[in-house]
């Protein structure tokens, strides 16, 4: 009878001959992953998106993964139950390792609610290349704007485990960078998050 091993035990990495250093400089800039995160409607993947277009002005390599956009593929079939939620994270956060390798600047925007979560997302990559965005946003404003009526579903029982009403939004304890867009208008936005980037060297070698 076959022993009972780890699935993986035999799996062996493979090293290719073509390394992260050398994307980076293919790429001329360095890789990192613009990790925001905030509630549902706080202005996570508008802000993504236009901070992508703006990086892709200045020649640097982008890829964007969002929420919404990934439960339709990759992670189809997940809801949003704590597990299911932290699957959702933790699959994204292997995808934005492999993209950062790759030497791409990396944009994800997803609610990920849970600090345990980020944060072991933050472990699987270099120091540096893991940048919390936090976007701040009222639970009173995000309410107000309910871009896609979600909250107010929620708030008559039609959705359950909606973040925020009836499921917890844990902030970031020590962001790299807060953006309050209840406060900033989406240009001045954008702003902050690539005046980061250019201050840390992000976009050069
Ligand atoms: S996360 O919590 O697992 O990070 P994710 O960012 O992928 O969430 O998906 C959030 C999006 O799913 C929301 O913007 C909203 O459109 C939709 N959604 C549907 N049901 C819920 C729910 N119960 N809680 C939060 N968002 C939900």
């Amino acid at each position: 009878m076959m022993e009972n091993k780890k699935k993986n035990e035999n799996i062996i990495w493979h090293e290719g001959e073509v390394n992260k250093n050398d994307r980076r400089i293919l790429n001329k800039h360095t890789s990192a992953v613009l990790w925001f995160t905030g509630l549902s409607g706080s202005g996570k993947s508008t802000l993504a998106v236009e901070v992508e277009r703006e990086l892709r002005n200045r020649n640097i390599h982008t890829y964007l993964l969002d929420g919404d956009n990934v439960r339709h593929g990759l992670n189809a079939g997940l809801g949003f139950t704590p597990e299911d939620r932290q699957e959702n994270i933790r699959r994204i956060g292997e995808v934005t390792k492999l993209f950062v390798d790759a030497g791409i600047i990396t944009l994800t925007a997803f609610i990920s609610p849970y600090q345990k979560e980020r944060q072991q997302v933050r472990a699987l990559l270099d120091k540096y290349e893991f940048i919390e965005v936090y976007v701040k946003c009222s639970l009173e404003e995000v309410e107000n704007r309910d871009p896609k009526g979600l909250y107010r579903m929620a708030r008559c029982g039609k959705i359950e485990n909606f973040t925020g009403i009836d499921a917890p939004y844990e902030s970031p304890n020590d962001p790299e960078l807060i953006v309050e867009t209840d406060q900033l208008s989406l240009q001045d936005s954008v702003k902050r998050v690539i005046g980061f980037l250019e201050q840390n060297g992000y976009l050069t070698l």
